[in-house]
């Protein structure tokens, strides 16, 4: 397998919307249950515990890599670690639950500022041991949940399909989801921070459910913090010698594409309801765009699959600053032999 370390890296150099070979692949939750090696791990321990053991963090994060070739690799861990670490009480049954959510500004004021290093050690070592196994076969990529997603889950106590909670506390109580949110995205920022002092190369900030807003409350509640953790990174001084790209991903984001660019992000996500030919049009030249095929086409026969890989490759041309991805994450009733036949497609379509 060929070197792609640091900057070299053809995803690192599509980020930056740098000339490359071919077009650099990976997938959202490419490490989980739709891979049996991941479902063995699972077997032995609960998926906290599998987020708190480096070791197995660390070998579930190079599974996908091993197995299929990506092009990067995604930290393993989840968006809502953090908010343990705020003093949430956090369950997976497998959904999360929180049973104690956030419902006021006393609530808010009571939520603890973590030292990341000091309360989520097992994040960091979890890097420093992904780096080393990696080898600088592919860059490492870690992660956080946005601002208002993470927001979602505080205050719903759970995931929802219309969110009741977080609406009413942004509609009645805006003052008290505005506190919530700036806390959250300072938080977000040190802990984000300290993983590319530890060895990530890139991050990608996760707006899961920012979808779910009108434009206006959009650019309010989701952009506005994306774009508070993201100016804090690049203001910071881990970031002053280093150059780590940053991905913004709102999912649903068709919406929002006259503003989108605004998050600072040097790439956007791009979910699969959009034309990604129409967002690079909308978005303008100076962001790298990462997506979209929609998840669920991995269930297609493989024909289908290469069919929908070439269509997501020719709407961007073959253009400098294309990440191919799934347009959300992979679904964990998905043949891993389909994912093999992605990339193998991604490979050889993409070639110049
Ligand atoms: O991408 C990767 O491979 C890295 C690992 C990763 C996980 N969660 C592991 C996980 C990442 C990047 C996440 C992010 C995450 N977590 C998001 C944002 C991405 C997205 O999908 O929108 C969100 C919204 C969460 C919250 C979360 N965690 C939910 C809603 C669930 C339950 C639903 C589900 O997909 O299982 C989880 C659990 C979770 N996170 C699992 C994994 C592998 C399954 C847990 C298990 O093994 O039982």
């Amino acid at each position: 397998m060929s070197e792609q370390s640091g900057s070299e890296s053809l995803f690192l150099r599509a980020c930056r919307r740098q000339q490359v070979e071919r077009t650099p692949v990976w997938m959202m939750r490419q490490a989980g249950r739709y891979m049996p090696q991941y479902r063995a791990v699972r077997k032995k321990v609960s998926f906290l515990e599998l987020c708190k053991t480096p070791e197995l963090a660390c070998e579930v994060t190079l599974q996908p890599i091993d197995e299929f070739g990506f092009d990067a690799a995604i930290l393993f861990c989840d968006i809502l670690i953090p908010l343990e670490a705020m003093e949430m009480k956090l369950d997976f049954t497998p959904a999360p639950v929180l049973p104690e959510p956030v419902e006021s500004a006393a609530d808010v004021d009571r939520l603890a500022v973590p030292d990341p290093t000091q309360e989520m050690p097992y994040v960091y070592e979890a890097i420093r041991q992904i780096r080393s196994s990696l080898a600088g076969r592919v860059p490492l990529i870690g992660f956080a949940g946005a601002p208002f997603t993470m927001a979602t889950y505080a205050i719903e106590g759970s995931g929802s399909k219309t969110w009741p909670r977080t609406k009413s506390l942004m509609f009645s109580a805006p003052d008290v989801a505005h506190a919530l949110l700036a806390k959250l995205a300072d938080c977000v920022a040190v802990y984000l921070e300290a993983q590319v002092a530890a060895g990530a190369q890139a991050l990608q900030l996760f707006d899961s459910w920012a979808g779910i807003l009108a434009p206006p409350d959009f650019r309010e509640f989701a952009l506005a913090y994306a774009r508070r953790v993201i100016d804090k990174l690049r203001a910071s001084p881990t970031f002053r010698d280093r150059d780590v790209p940053i991905i913004y991903f709102a999912n649903g984001c068709a919406p929002y594409l006259d503003v989108y660019a605004d998050s600072g992000a040097d790439v956007l996500g791009v979910d699969w309801r959009v034309d990604i030919a129409e967002v690079r049009r909308r978005v303008g030249p100076n962001v790298a765009l990462q997506g979209n095929m929609d998840p669920m086409c991995l269930l297609m026969p493989p024909d289908g699959i290469r069919a929908r890989v070439k269509q997501v490759l020719d709407a961007m041309d073959n253009q400098p600053g294309h990440i191919f991805n799934l347009g959300h994450g992979v679904h964990k009733t998905t043949n891993p032999e389909h994912v093999r036949v992605m990339v193998e497609c991604v490979r050889e379509l993409s070639t110049r």
